[in-house]
């Protein structure tokens, strides 16, 4: 396969485009990051007219695939009649209206462009309420690139990695130029180690405003919440008075219509989606308690942005919900029996090449890694996987004619059917072939 086109492309780029790319992530690809031409339902084409079956879905949103019919129509009749207008419009309230009957925390919602932005929003949110300054996180998780909240982060298609000890320990910044400063309200703990949380809520709730967690550690190996943990982190956050934040960001629109939330039957105080709500489209939401969204209706927290509800990005939204919420969630259906397939075909191909690995999957999402253990159910194990192996895969599979990214997360969309699941275990298969004679 021939990447020559998109190489060029990319000295082109970088004259202009700093990077080369829009987002740093993007830089990672092998053997050279790939521009895109088209893209059609579950697959996409690059300028050097290739074509791959595409799991990473640009990094989530595209729950229906490529150019959904639905979404091009509604994205159609917007620019028709305007795109954005600064102004109120039947668009807000009716996606709005939507978002609080489908998720199950939500009495109000507010509306912003990124995921990064509705956490921004999410953490003032609980600041004011409280009145208190500290914002709890967990290792692994991650929740946008602000200030506030990035951390150092172990991916390894972003360019920091903190697989050292000392990082454990320490809050390091996400990215130069980012003040250490910013984090100092932030307290970092393992994930799913109830004891710690427990400890440190009950000895500092006075100074803690908010608990921010992924639902399914999405970002680190797709690993679950353990049994009763989010709910005990739920009733612990009452009990003190702390707000607990639900970064629905991968989850939202993904494990289900409701979300993580709706399917394990929690109520957190905040929730934050974006990702899949456009489907494609840049769109966030902030969706929660009234009485702390209260605060953006009292004017306590500012809640701004130029594009905020803007007509193309609220009918996209409203489009993508009505569709995975036609013929009674039909399309979720679909992305599981669809997923089961795949991940049982992946781990089959595992154990005939005798390549030791794991896929954890929650939902339409997993994770894939080459490791040793037999579970990955925290973050140091997490980060004993064998990142550069699976980048090597990740570049065999785009030979095969398949799209995964870099670190090891697929998705899988409404539109990945039979074939996709033949092409790809096919391609998985000489992929784990070539990987073992390299
Ligand atoms: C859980 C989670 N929260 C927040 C974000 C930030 O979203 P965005 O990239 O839209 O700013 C992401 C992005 O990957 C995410 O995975």
């Amino acid at each position: 396969m021939s990447y020559a086109n998109s190489q060029s492309k990319l000295e082109q780029s970088k004259k202009y485009l700093a990077g080369g790319v829009a987002s740093t992530l993007r830089a990672a690809m092998k053997p050279t990051p790939l521009f895109a031409a088209s893209g059609k339902g579950a697959r996409i084409r690059d300028i050097d007219n290739n074509e791959f079956i595409d799991y990473l879905l640009a990094y989530g949103p595209l729950i229906l695939g490529h150019a959904h019919p639905s979404l091009t129509s509604a994205l159609t009749e917007a620019s028709l009649t305007s795109v954005a207008y600064g102004l109120q419009h039947e668009g807000e309230i009716e996606l709005a209206r939507l978002l609080c009957e489908i998720l199950p925390c939500a009495d109000k919602v507010a509306l912003s462009g990124s995921g990064t932005e509705a956490v921004m929003l999410a953490l003032r949110l609980a600041r004011a309420h409280t009145g208190r300054r500290k914002v709890v996180r967990f290792h692994g998780h991650y929740h946008g690139w602000s200030d506030a909240i990035f951390t150092s982060f172990p991916s390894a298609d972003m360019k920091q990695s903190a697989n050292s000890p000392e990082s454990e320990a320490q809050i390091l910044p996400g990215t130069g130029g980012q003040s250490e400063r910013s984090l100092e309200d932030v307290i970092l703990l393992p994930w799913n180690d109830f004891e710690a949380l427990e400890k440190l809520l009950r000895e500092e709730h006075g100074q803690i405003a908010a608990v921010i967690s992924e639902p399914v550690m999405c970002n680190s190996g797709c690993i679950k919440p353990k049994e009763n943990y989010l709910a005990f982190m739920r009733a612990l956050t009452d009990e003190l008075g702390i707000v607990m934040i639900l970064d629905e960001v991968i989850t939202g629109f993904r494990l289900g219509l409701g979300g993580a939330h709706g399917k394990y039957g929690l109520k957190p105080d905040l929730v934050t989606v974006g990702k899949a709500l456009g489907g494609g489209i840049a769109i966030s939401a902030v969706a929660g308690n009234a009485e702390i969204m209260k605060h953006i209706e009292l004017g306590t927290v500012s809640h701004l942005g130029t594009l905020n509800g803007n007509a193309a990005a609220t009918a996209a939204a409203i489009s993508t919900l009505r569709e995975l919420a036609s013929n009674g969630g039909s399309a979720y259906i679909q992305m599981n029996e669809v997923t089961n397939e795949l991940v049982a075909g992946i781990r089959k191909l595992l154990i005939k090449h005798q390549i030791p690995g794991i896929l954890n999957r929650e939902g339409p999402v997993f994770h894939m890694m080459f490791t040793e253990q037999s579970i990955v159910e925290d973050f140091q194990a997490f980060n004993q996987r064998d990142a550069a192996l699976y980048s090597q895969f990740a570049e065999l599979m785009l030979n095969e004619g398949v799209l995964v990214r870099t670190n090891g997360l697929w998705y899988v969309s409404a539109v990945h059917g039979q074939q996709e699941i033949k092409d790809t275990l096919h391609a998985v298969d000489h992929a784990l072939k070539q990987l073992k004679i390299k």
